[in-house]
């Protein structure tokens, strides 16, 4: 019972809402065409046989993703999203340990961390331009079992130089090093190809975001084979993700034109929204890898969020973050609905 009562004192994880609001929190790939993937799902239905363990059905989507990522099937590991995977990470890592991380970051990471008795330490990012002191992090990560940076970072959007972050894995050779690519389709470069120079380290994926199957539930870790292999084998479940989430993953890997299509349209419209966003006075837009945009709202937060409500516009409200103050996280929607967001922006008295 005592341990309940603590459990209880964890932050909640709220669900975002479903409503009937432009749903722009939580960094889905709306742009891409329901119907298509409707079509992929019902042909993925009607080849998968439900009776059986999805052991076949595994094996291809390995070999799939090997392929489409160009890394060796060795170094795979699905899970039922990359949340999943994070669970049996912190699992291994055990109760009493320390893991070094960032502020602000992916907050459900720590919510997890607290859930299984990791101590946190968080170095925060400069507020200036949500950069990383790099130094001070490797000297923190020293004192600590395991380290995680998200790249891009949620929510500030900005992906840390890559040799930045090869510093801290290079550095920090008998620590875990955990880097959470889940919104790297829209970024600059991944690590993937490190794992086999790098032991320590740990990517993590999903096919969330870019992907646009969040409802799917399939993510999956990227490591060097021998990380892998006991990861596969002795620690994660034998069937993490259902047959019908891996034949549709299958399917739309097999033929990613349209997925990638929208992917380019998606960092295309970002920039755009950046670019409009940054000539409006009394707030702050930063520069965006991800598929979503950090905003710095001062003073206006409140009125920002109402009058984005009234246009039944749901974004993600941060609230204060440090000396960023308070912040929302808008994620990129189709071009109309990004319309719709600038012109709430540009009505919105923003004075004094
Ligand atoms: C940084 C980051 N990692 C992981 C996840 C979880 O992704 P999945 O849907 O694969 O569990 C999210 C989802 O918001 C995220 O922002």
């Amino acid at each position: 019972m005592e341990e309940m009562k603590k459990i209880s004192l964890i932050e909640k994880y709220t669900v975002p809402s479903e409503s009937n609001f432009f749903k722009l929190d939580a960094n889905e790939n709306l742009v891409l065409d329901k119907d298509f993937l409707t079509k992929i799902s019902i042909n993925s239905l009607k080849k998968t046989d439900l009776r059986k363990y999805p052991i076949e059905l595994y094996e291809r989507l390995y070999k799939k993703l090997s392929n489409y990522l160009d890394v060796s099937v060795g170094s795979l590991v699905l899970g039922s999203g990359s949340d999943q995977i994070i669970d049996l990470l912190l699992t291994l890592l055990g109760r009493g340990r320390r893991l070094a991380s960032i502020y602000p970051t992916f907050s459900y990471f720590k919510t997890r961390c607290q859930l299984h008795g990791i101590d946190v330490s968080e170095l925060k990012l400069s507020a200036i331009d949500n950069s990383l002191d790099s130094e001070k992090f490797i000297e923190d990560a020293k004192k600590s079992h395991a380290a995680y940076l998200c790249s891009p970072n949620n929510p500030t959007g900005n992906q840390f130089e890559k040799s930045k972050i090869l510093r801290i894995v290079g550095s920090l050779k008998r620590t875990l090093v955990i880097v959470d690519e889940a919104y790297v389709e829209f970024a600059k470069y991944s690590l993937i190809k490190c794992v086999k120079e790098y032991p320590n380290l740990v990517v993590l994926r999903t096919f969330s975001k870019g992907l646009a199957l969040a409802g799917a539930r399939i993510g999956y870790m990227v490591a060097n084979e021998k990380l892998a292999d006991l990861f596969k084998n002795r620690i994660q479940l034998p069937y993490a993700v259902n047959s019908l989430s891996l034949a549709i993953a299958i399917s739309l890997i097999s033929n990613p034109k349209k997925v990638e299509k929208s992917i380019a349209l998606i960092k295309d419209e970002r920039d755009r929204m950046y670019e409009s966003l940054s000539k409006i006075k009394k707030i702050n837009v930063y520069k965006s890898d991800a598929n979503f945009l950090f905003v710095r709202c001062n003073k206006k937060y409140n009125r920002i969020i109402e009058a984005l409500e009234n246009s039944k516009i749901l974004v993600k409200g941060l609230g204060n973050i440090d000396t960023y103050g308070n912040c929302i996280r808008i994620t990129v929607g189709t071009k109309k609905v990004n319309n719709k967001i600038l012109s709430v922006f540009n009505n919105i008295q923003l004075t004094k």
